[in-house]
């Protein structure tokens, strides 16, 4: 996204989507990929509820970053649908 677009809550409804999509496919968990350096996109990803799960070493070949590993809860479980209404709300959703 470019740098003047961020912080709009551009990147949550983005998230919120995809929990949605997830669901309805049939989905149990997300996970995802982030750069170690990418603090701004680690924080959005904790706020939905996705926690660390390992490290894959050297994971972006541009720069032989290492790549965090997260992972949901159960997407169905009551704390994380609870969760998601509670952000959904705060969107004006
Ligand atoms: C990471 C990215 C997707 C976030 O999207 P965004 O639309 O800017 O973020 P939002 O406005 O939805 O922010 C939601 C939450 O994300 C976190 N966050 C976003 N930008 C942040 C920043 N610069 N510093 C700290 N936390 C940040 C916060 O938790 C924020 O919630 P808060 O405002 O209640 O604190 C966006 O900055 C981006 O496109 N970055 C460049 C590309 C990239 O990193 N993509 C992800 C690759 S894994």
């Amino acid at each position: 996204m470019l740098p003047e677009h961020r912080r709009k809550r551009i990147g949550e409804r983005m998230l919120q989507r995809l929990f949605e999509v997830a669901e309805v496919m049939g989905g149990q968990w997300l996970t995802l990929e982030v750069r170690v350096s990418n603090l701004p996109a680690q924080r959005l990803y904790e706020k939905y509820g996705f926690r660390r799960a390992g490290v894959r070493r050297r994971y972006y070949s541009d720069n032989n970053e290492d790549a965090l590993i997260m992972w949901t809860e159960k997407i169905r479980d009551r704390a994380v649908q609870d969760r998601l209404a509670e952000l959904r709300k705060a969107l004006g959703e």
